[in-house]
């Protein structure tokens, strides 16, 4: 494959104008690398869902509790002990605050430059983008930035949102840092080209930030505490990281600056993430395939990996020029070193970071683990691309929840031995479509039955002509040939601690119906599909607005390979007629657009924050009862500023806190820090990036 020099890129700014699915120009370009304009990656001839239908009536298994899953929630809560972590989530003593039961007005639809919250919540702005995180971070000035700086304060565009307790009324920060914009970050005439790329290189990764609670004992309000501290930490695009599992020194990983294969520097567009029950925190390496360049042919070995993976070489953030590693002419290798989850163990400040090969390379939006009843561990997760994939891990070994040194260490080789998965669903209606092209469901309900089909362990692969090191580095390749079902972006995936079941975020598919045919689990044709046919187009026609897929694993084990399933949620205005909220009454819901993240209360309710709202009104957070009566009525919490997304989220069952992340404020068209687009939080006249805590006082 040879792909053309990029010595003649356009200097900055870098946007280009094209067709785009739900987001602004600017987010395309920055986060995802106009993936938009790209192909569809997942050319593959799989067997069509709709080929295999009608094999089973839709069945629902019933669910035990989660067993240790639960703990996961008690974790990451704050407040409880790491002993804590293998006990179920306990709700919160009656008199105080609950977020998960109090009633509260819904925010209503806004374009606000702010972040609102319903009638008696307070917020506040925990940390954001320049402030100090480590020891000799330099007070945060826009218009000196260095490399440096950058490496010693809140990095840019803030996504998963971790909280890690320590004793007492203190606990541990953990966010990604997901991508830097640098139309918004830098004034334009003071930085050169090679020097915002320094800057931005650091303002990438993870932050770690001891806080602690402001108030009384049960207090919802939580400040950053002093820098000055064991714990706090910056992860950037350079700093060392261990590849391990079974892909680790395989040749293929293997560079002129490592030729063991397993030592990389640094990790970026860090996505969504999760704790872990034994309390370190993962972190999904996404749109990775934007930070390549080429100066001169690309080596044709890799060319099917590379187009499956989106690598072209044409990356106009030009990190090459200021790093070979990046340059593919000269280093083909440095790609497969990125699109891992990242385990960081925040308790161990002077741990080295790991990249977790068992668990697959492709553009992980996150990963989130639960305990099954026979003690393994199991990650749920989702390769966030337009007909990509569903993936399941399963380890080999157990998890110890022993609060001692033994069991800690065992637990952290969990992720480096078991079996990955991919999955596929079969719907239970026949194939019908209607005039737009979108799937009928003929029992009233997009429903069906899965399977998860074995991709390979640490030892044997299942995939035949295909070791495991391949498998597990040209992860989507090898998925493709066992015919998975590709879905409308599969964002995050996390199993509910209280109810057993897992919830799938499937944001949206500006393609569905062109590139693939719709099917019961992706049912809705696209605008654009729907434009082709003559359908009628409204800005809520199409699956614009995605779904919330609720996934049950037969007989509550998360070890097994088969599952029913059902899209719960298919988002978008309530009015109009395909939406659908789990039977609840359309006129009693907030409308809502593009779910992205998920996250669970105390009493199991599900929390949905989202990306990219078609609606014509700010993304926000919103809160949905998966059980009862009230099951599928969506209420909006919170909507955040101007050109945001909501990110994080986290809801904690110790203090009914409610955790988001506000990421890429301001981020809309023609925003630059001259004139942007927002100001939030106001601390300046340009937006910054930051993590809000909201509770009731
Ligand atoms: Fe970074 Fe899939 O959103
Ligand atoms: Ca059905
Ligand atoms: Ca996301």
């Amino acid at each position: 494959m040879s792909l053309m020099p990029s010595r003649t890129r356009p200097r900055l700014p870098l946007l280009t104008n094209g067709p785009r699915g739900s987001r602004s120009v600017a987010t395309c370009h920055y986060r995802c690398g106009d993936a938009c304009d790209q192909p569809e990656p997942n050319t593959s001839g799989n067997e069509h869902v709709s080929s295999v239908m009608g094999r089973a009536a839709s069945r629902r298994s019933v669910l035990g509790t989660a067993g240790f899953g639960a703990g996961a929630l008690a974790l990451t809560a704050i407040g409880g002990s790491r002993a804590a972590a293998a006990r179920p989530a306990t709700p919160a003593p009656r008199g105080g605050a609950s977020v998960a039961s109090d009633a509260f007005t819904p925010v209503a639809p806004n374009v606000r430059d702010s972040v609102v919250v319903p009638e008696g919540y307070r917020q506040r702005t925990v940390i954001a983008w320049g402030d100090p995180v480590v020891s000799g971070a330099p007070r945060f000035d826009p218009r000196r930035q260095t490399p440096a700086s950058a490496a010693r304060q809140f990095g840019y565009n803030c996504d998963y949102v971790g909280v890690v307790p320590l004793s007492g009324a203190s606990a541990l920060l953990v966010v990604n840092h997901e991508y830097t914009n640098e139309e918004l970050m830098f004034p334009a005439g003071v930085y050169d080209d090679d020097e915002i790329r320094r800057i931005a290189i650091e303002s990438h990764g993870m932050s770690v930030v001891k806080i602690h609670r402001v108030g009384g004992p049960r207090s919802g309000d939580w400040a950053v505490s002093d820098v000055d501290n064991r714990y706090n930490r910056r992860i950037t695009g350079t700093t060392p990281f261990e590849l391990v599992g079974p892909a680790a020194a395989d040749s293929r990983l293997r560079t002129s600056a490592d030729p063991t294969g397993r030592r990389v520097l640094g990790t970026f567009n860090n996505c969504a993430g999760g704790t872990t029950p034994w309390g370190t925190v993962l972190s999904g390496e996404e749109n990775f395939n934007q930070y390549f360049g080429a100066t001169g042919p690309v080596d044709d070995r890799y060319a099917s990996s590379y187009e499956r993976y989106g690598v072209s070489g044409s990356a106009s953030r030009a990190w090459h020029e200021v790093d070979e590693r990046f340059d593919l002419a000269k280093e083909p290798h440095e790609p497969f070193r990125f699109g891992w989850v990242v385990e960081l163990d925040p308790m161990d400040p002077s741990s080295t970071p790991r990249k977790q090969t068992m668990l697959g390379r492709f553009k992980h939006e996150g990963a989130n683990v639960t305990i099954a009843k026979s003690g393994h561990a199991v990650a749920y997760m989702g390769d966030d691309e337009r007909g990509d994939y569903i993936y399941k891990f399963v380890s080999a070994e157990t998890f110890d929840p022993r609060d001692t040194q033994s069991a800690r260490r065992h637990n952290l080789t969990l992720l480096t031995k078991g079996t990955l998965h991919v999955a596929r669903l079969t719907g239970d209606d026949a194939v019908q479509r209607d005039a737009s092209g979108s799937f009928v469901a003929g029992d009233g309900e997009y429903d069906g039955t899965g399977e998860w089909i074995p991709l390979t362990s640490d030892t044997t692969s299942y995939v035949p002509g295909w070791s495991v090191a391949d498998v597990l580095i040209d992860t989507r390749l090898a998925a493709d040939t066992v015919a998975p079902t590709r879905m409308d972006r599969p964002e995050d995936v996390e199993p509910n601690p209280v109810n057993g079941r897992v919830y799938l975020a499937l944001t949206n598919n500006s393609r569905r119906g062109s590139a693939w045919e719709t099917d019961e689990a992706n049912p809705l044709a696209s605008s654009q599909t729907r434009s082709a046919l003559g359908a009628p187009l409204s800005r809520t026609s199409g699956n614009r607005n995605g779904y919330v897929l609720e996934l049950t694993e037969d007989g509550g084990d998360h070890t097994g390979t088969t599952f029913g399933w059902t899209l719960m949620l298919v988002c978008g205005d309530p009015e109009a007629p395909e939406t659908y909220f789990a039977g609840f009454p359309k006129d009693r819901v907030s409308p809502i657009s593009c779910p992205d993240n998920v996250a669970f209360d105390e009493a199991g309710n599900l929390w949905i924050s989202t990306d990219g709202n078609q609606l014509g009104s700010h993304d926000g957070l919103f809160r949905v009862p998966v059980e009862g009566p009230e099951r599928g009525l969506v209420q909006q919490f919170l909507t955040v500023p101007v050109g945001a997304e909501c990110c994080g989220p986290l809801v904690s069952n110790a203090d009914q806190s409610v955790w988001v992340a506000v990421q890429h404020p301001g981020e809309d068209d023609g925003s630059t820090y001259a004139s942007p687009a927002s100001t939030w939080p106001h601390t300046h006249d340009f937006p910054r990036p930051g993590v809000v805590v909201v509770w009731k006082p």
